[in-house]
């Protein structure tokens, strides 16, 4: 297959534009005000699919947000490449953090992005990541070197747990039959060295709530004599850790898969400057459990974090109270092989077992997820280890990631075959964070990239 880079170099422009003008649309799925602006990005979704080549886009309904479907069948005996990924994004605030409104790109230079990089929300989380592929399929079909079948399945509801996707593809086997799934919706190592990820996390994501006396109260009439509900919550989630960091749920590592000394010794091939993530989070030392370095203690250990925790007063000046009630949102990462329905159980009963008999717990789960690991002696790695060697001159290097996309476990199950993860975006983009940004350069190393994985995936498979 010949480089895209000069087609890339053509269209380079309206590439960009293209990708702005999708990421003007608040598609943000958890906050239901923006229902409109995800539905309408979905229709813009489809229309790119079939601008870009595909003969059939479909807008399936499901119980929540549509999931966009294309394809582009050439002969039921080639190869079927499966893409995946999702037009919603996660919502924008603190707002008053962002440096220009997140639905308004702009397109600013970084010291990693000297090429420029866009800044909105979704730009690399996942919009941007999304319409590489867009891009790379339009490459391929205008200068008629498509090796293989294509099918697209872009969701809109990967930041709220893909219920609607499980639904969708569990009644939709022989639609989505595949070879190899494709998703770019993850990160790399840095520009100059490329990576796979080779490992995703599973979650569990809980609520809390302590309730202690029937009302609000003066703290100074009843305090003391009443138990406060913030001081217990807070007393029982420190509790969580022990003094070596290690999570004190009973059972929680049961499941723990254990690397050998070999995997973690290759692990640590992986370059890390202790003093540059330091110095990037401006935090005078890194944190976490003992025994395992930064890499190991964010890709192949589980954690427990409270992501949000609120009660009481927390309005201007002083109030003296002590509240009815208080909260904690907490998710748990997961590695392979523990179980997230199995460990939202452990967690409940702990939880609730911990809790002094002067107030009441009450452990909400919401959604989670299986842990995922692809092996790297597969058809579809090598290809894209391929792939990367033709546009970066270099082997890409297999890393486990610490984020969560816990719909390709099921696509594993249910679809029967590997997911290949692709992704171009850096630590540093901030996705979820103010000021997420997508590197220009990485977008259209991307849309290079893209299409040598098609060719080498055909090559392998016949
Ligand atoms: N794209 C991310 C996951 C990700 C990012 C994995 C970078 C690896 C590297 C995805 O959109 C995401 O944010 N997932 C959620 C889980 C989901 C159930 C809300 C996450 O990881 O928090
Ligand atoms: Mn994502
Ligand atoms: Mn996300």
């Amino acid at each position: 297959m010949k480089s895209a880079k000069p087609y890339i170099e053509e269209h380079k422009q309206r590439f960009i534009d293209e990708l702005i003008e999708l990421l003007k649309i608040p598609s943000i799925s958890a906050d239901s005000a923006y229902k409109k602006d995800v539905i309408t990005t979905a229709s813009v979704v489809k229309e790119s699919l079939e601008k870009a080549g595909c003969d059939a886009v479909e807008i399936c309904e499901t119980p929540g947000y549509p999931i966009v479907f294309g394809e582009r069948i050439l002969d039921k005996n080639l190869p079927t490449v499966l893409v995946y990924g999702h037009y919603d994004v996660q919502p924008p605030d603190p707002l008053d953090l962002w440096h220009s409104p997140p639905f308004d790109p702009v397109i600013k230079k970084t010291e990693l992005h000297p090429e420029g990089a866009i800044f909105a929300r979704g730009s690399c989380d996942d919009k941007g990541q999304m319409y590489m592929h867009v891009k790379a399929l339009e490459y391929m079909t205008e200068t008629g070197q498509l090796p293989c079948n294509v099918k697209f399945m872009i969701e809109g509801e990967e930041e709220i747990g893909s219920e609607s996707l499980e639904w969708f593809v569990k009644r939709n086997q022989e639609k989505l039959a595949n070879d190899v799934i494709l998703i770019s919706d993850t990160g790399m190592i840095a520009p100059d060295i490329p990576s796979i990820t080779t490992g995703l996390r599973g979650l569990s994501y809980v609520e809390v709530e302590v309730t202690g006396p029937n009302r609000d109260l003066h703290s100074g009439l009843y305090g003391g004599a009443v138990a406060n509900p913030v001081n217990v919550l807070t007393k029982m989630i420190a509790s969580l850790h022990d003094e070596n960091n290690h999570i004190t749920i009973p059972g929680f590592y049961d499941a723990v898969e254990v690397l050998s000394a070999e995997e973690r010794a290759k692990m640590a091939e992986a370059p890390f400057s202790k003093e540059a993530y330091c110095k990037a989070l401006d935090i005078e030392d890194v944190y976490g459990e003992a025994g395992y370095s930064t890499n190991e203690r964010n890709s192949i250990r589980p954690t427990l974090d409270v992501n949000g925790i609120w009660g009481g007063y927390t309005g201007e000046g002083a109030k003296t109270v002590i509240a009815s009630k208080a909260y904690a949102k907490i998710s748990m990462r997961l590695v392979p092989d523990q179980d997230w329905k199995k460990i939202t159980e452990l967690f409940k009963n702990h939880f609730e077992s911990i809790a002094p008999k002067a107030v009441k717990v009450e452990v909400k789960p919401h959604h989670g997820g299986q842990a995922y690991v692809t092996p790297i002696d597969s058809i579809g790695y090598q290809a894209a280890s391929k792939a990367y060697e033709n546009t970066f001159g270099k082997t890409p290097i297999p890393q486990r990631s610490g984020g969560s996309i816990p719909i390709v476990a099921l696509f594993e199950k249910e679809l029967k075959s590997k997911t290949i993860l692709m992704g171009f975006g850096l630590d540093s983009d901030a996705i979820h964070s103010p000021n997420e940004h997508f590197g220009i350069w990485n977008y259209l190393k991307g849309i290079e990239t893209i299409p040598q994985f098609y060719n080498e995936f055909n090559k392998l498979m016949s």
